[in-house]
């Protein structure tokens, strides 16, 4: 990259709403990542991308040069077809859990490199970590290991830091200037990460909803498009499912909770919503491997005890003791129903929020989670409940947090009269 460009004058095009060359995208993010443009500048840039947008041609070259900042994933010496999912983040979403082994039974190899949680919504690595002994960080023999035909075919690790290392900064950077809620950078900053990790296939779950970071299926759809779009392009066989993000899935929220109920879901007595979603981008993902099984046999594999053997290897593989008991937070405070009535809403981000401040969750990335602190669910939308008796358990080690967390949840729920009936899940595919 020996061209020298002035940062300024690419802020300022953006700035002004004119297209960005593709030389000006690979100039800035290459000296971005070396630390050539500054902090400040790249706040700039993000701002002005937020406001004007990037066309499909500048998403797309803006991905490729944060993929460019980093190394790739070389799965070719697997002999099985490689498949990953990706959601977009909801709450009590640990959808990864069951479905990582559950595709891996029919033999495909999954290679989940994931993050951490920032915010109300959850991080798979926080949630597993919650297990004794486990480890989330491999070497990528150690993958390699896990995937093939000696392992267990699923691996859910930390990615490293050198795939996207572009997009870790740029992430960071976001987080603190209010300009992660824009859909070239989020398409772009998913894609990026999961073009890298060298997948042939892929599967987005792209939630929709008051939890989500797209509240409307209008901006979900562009979003979805954008990245099955950036994918398609890349080589990865892509697809999408929009699902509904506005009450929390299943009924635990936080990190061993969340671990306590995908063994649950494993063992045949999940929540209907966790047990059908896993299905659903079970199948997607066998499809987009083009692996056909028998109608049923996927919800069959998932609760019948096979996909809980293929979890317990891969837990065990990475040094985790899946039979001791998982930690709950020290203290609990339930929130009973004030009157007896069906529940009508039960507001996915407000829960959230609540299990964050409890400890689930980190507000900045350094801070430690608590993987007993979280919150279960004891009533659903369209559940009934008597007056007194129990719509939440709170838990913390930290009780001074208890405040704080009930104040999140005023106005999270509503009791009445009404039925309610259980909304899709699955809303659109896209491919
Ligand atoms: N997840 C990511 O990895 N990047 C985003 O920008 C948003 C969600």
């Amino acid at each position: 990259m020996s061209t020298h460009m002035d940062v300024v004058d690419i802020i300022r095009d953006k700035r002004e709403g004119r297209v960005l060359s593709g030389a000006q995208i690979d100039w800035v993010i290459d000296a971005y990542t070396r630390g050539v443009v500054g902090e400040e500048q790249m706040s700039a840039l993000a701002m002005s991308i937020f406001f004007q947008g990037m066309n499909p041609q500048e998403i797309s070259q803006w991905t490729a040069a944060m993929i460019a900042s980093g190394e790739r994933m070389d799965f070719s010496s697997i002999s099985k077809p490689t498949v990953d999912k990706h959601s977009t983040g909801g709450v009590g979403d640990k959808i990864t859990l069951p479905l990582v082994p559950l595709a891996a039974v029919f033999g495909l190899a999954v290679p989940q490199l994931s993050g951490r949680g920032l915010g109300h919504t959850g991080g798979t690595l926080d949630k597993l970590e919650a297990i004794e002994g486990w480890r989330a960080d491999l070497s990528n023999d150690e993958i390699l290991w896990m995937l093939g035909d000696e392992g267990p075919g699923g691996v859910i690790c930390a990615a490293g830091t050198g795939l996207a290392p572009a997009d870790k900064k740029l992430y960071a950077l976001r987080d603190i200037t209010a300009t992660v809620d824009c859909i070239p950078l989020i398409a772009s900053s998913i894609m990026s990460k999961k073009i890298a990790e060298g997948t042939e296939s892929l599967v987005l779950d792209v939630k929709v909803g008051k939890g989500a970071f797209m509240r409307d299926i209008d901006d979900a759809r562009i979003l979805a498009r954008t990245m099955v779009d950036l994918g398609t392009a890349a080589g990865v066989n892509t697809r999408a499912l929009l699902t509904s993000m506005d009450t929390p899935l299943g009924r635990a929220v936080g990190n061993a909770i969340e671990v306590q109920e995908s063994i649950d879901t494993l063992q045949g007595r999940g929540p209907a919503d966790i047990e059908d979603l896993t299905v659903a981008l079970g199948e997607e993902m066998l499809a987009c491997a083009g692996v056909s099984v028998a109608d049923g046999e996927v919800r069959k594999a998932l609760v019948d005890g096979r996909a809980y053997a293929v979890f317990a290897d891969m837990i065990a593989a990475q040094g985790g003791d899946i039979e001791k008991p998982l930690p709950l937070g020290r203290h609990q405070q339930v929130l009973n129903a004030p009157s007896s009535g069906i529940m009508q809403e039960l507001d996915a981000l407000s829960v959230g929020v609540a299990a964050w401040k409890l400890g689930a969750g980190r507000a900045r990335k350094e801070d430690a989670v608590q993987a007993g602190a979280g919150i279960y669910l004891h009533v659903k939308p369209g559940e009934a409940v008597a007056e007194g008796d129990p719509l939440m358990t709170l838990y913390t080690d930290t009780p001074e947090r208890f405040d704080a967390a009930l104040a999140a949840l005023e106005g999270a729920w509503t009791l009445g009269e009404e039925e309610v009936s259980t909304p899709n899940l699955v809303l659109e595919r896209l491919s």
